[in-house]
């Protein structure tokens, strides 16, 4: 990992701490850390002085969308690579800003095909608002930002005795993983033909994708259209076929809902996927699957399709999770037999 990777997560958690609109100061004052003797801050104008500088935005990386004061150096610097292995060429609005990632709607090179693309930007503190992440974390491995599996490698030890604790380089190792699971999953859903969007390349810090939507919007959120009731009957099919699907590459979304679908000319895509759980190894997986069925069983209910939610998820459990010794056994016989193909 690129070490500037760790002091720049740290100026950008001073910076945040010191500019987060959102943030009152008595509220700042209570989550502050305390400080230590030997770190003193450093003034404010330096922090973005120097965030700006370390993105070289002399270095020809001018945007359409004009950030604003808080978000330009963390913006440049993630998007940078983007940038200059020449997948994007502008950055041209900013589609949403959530508390876990901003997404932006970019120019695409011709080299990815032209057009628009989507950047997810992750925040950096996205641990500090993840109270639960252990959970999600069980039974999935940690991923580098090569995507390798590090539970596989010598490393292990070192990393997940990091990733218990709070050190600098625990947070980036998770950091990493959390957007490493986000892009393999959209590799290998839409490679298996799965209604999510294309990714591109994965950086320190961002996910490049396909964009849903055109140039005046992004495709709108499930949450926020009105259905009919034919074509909700349809897309709870297509929904339930996507879930299926994540299912048989033994994944659950882990926060599936009307919130992470996107509706646009009469197709849905599925988004967010960073805290997506391995159904096998996780003993969180029945809650998690029927929780995710429950929400969308919701949605659909509003749109005039009724579904039992917990037969749903139980029909789900039994067919892809809890399977008997002997559909496992003829599951494993398969297996060998392509493997000896
Ligand atoms: N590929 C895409 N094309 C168009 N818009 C997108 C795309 N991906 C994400 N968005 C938009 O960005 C928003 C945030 O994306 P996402 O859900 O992945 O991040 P998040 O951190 O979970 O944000 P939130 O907290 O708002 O859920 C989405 O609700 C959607 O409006
Ligand atoms: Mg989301």
């Amino acid at each position: 990992m690129n070490p500037k990777h760790d002091s720049y997560l740290d100026d950008y958690e001073q910076y945040e701490t010191l500019f987060d609109p959102m943030r009152s100061d008595r509220k700042a004052r209570r989550g502050r850390k305390p400080k230590t003797k030997h770190t003193p801050k450093k003034p404010q104008q330096q922090v973005i002085a120097e965030l700006g500088e370390s993105v070289g935005l002399e270095g020809g990386f001018k945007t359409t969308y004009q950030p604003g004061l808080f978000e330009e150096g963390w913006l440049l610097q993630s998007l940078r690579d983007f940038y200059t292995q020449h997948y994007i060429s502008d950055v041209l609005a900013r589609v949403k800003g959530g508390k876990e990632a901003s997404v932006y709607r970019c120019q695409a090179t011709p080299a990815i095909g032209g057009g628009l693309v989507a950047a997810k930007v992750y925040r950096p503190n996205i641990f500090r608002n993840l109270r639960n992440d252990a959970m999600y974390r069980e039974g999935r491995g940690v991923l580098s930002a090569e995507g390798h599996d590090l539970n596989q490698s010598v490393h292990t030890d070192r990393m997940q005795r990091a990733l218990g604790k709070k050190t600098a380089y625990g947070r980036q190792v998770a950091h990493t993983s959390w957007l490493m699971h986000e892009f393999k999953t959209l590799q290998t859903l839409h490679a298996a033909g799965g209604a999510v969007p294309k990714p591109f390349a994965a950086g320190e810090n961002a996910i490049l994708m396909s964009y849903h939507g055109d140039e005046d919007r992004a495709a709108p959120i499930l949450q926020d259209v009105v259905l009919d009731v034919d074509e909700a009957r349809s897309l709870f099919n297509v929904v339930l076929w996507n879930v299926e699907l994540m299912l048989k590459h033994n994944l659950i979304h882990g926060d599936l809902s009307p919130y992470n679908i996107l509706y646009w000319e009469g197709r849905i895509t599925i988004i967010d996927f960073p805290q997506v759980i391995n159904s096998q190894g996780n003993g969180s997986a029945r809650f998690v699957l029927e929780r995710d069925i429950i929400r969308i069983c919701d949605y659909f209910a509003e749109q005039g399709v009724e579904r039992d939610a917990e037969a749903v998820a139980h029909r789900l459990w039994k067919r892809y999770i809890a399977k008997s010794p002997r559909d496992q056994k003829a599951d494993e016989s398969r297996l060998l037999a392509e493997d000896e193909e």
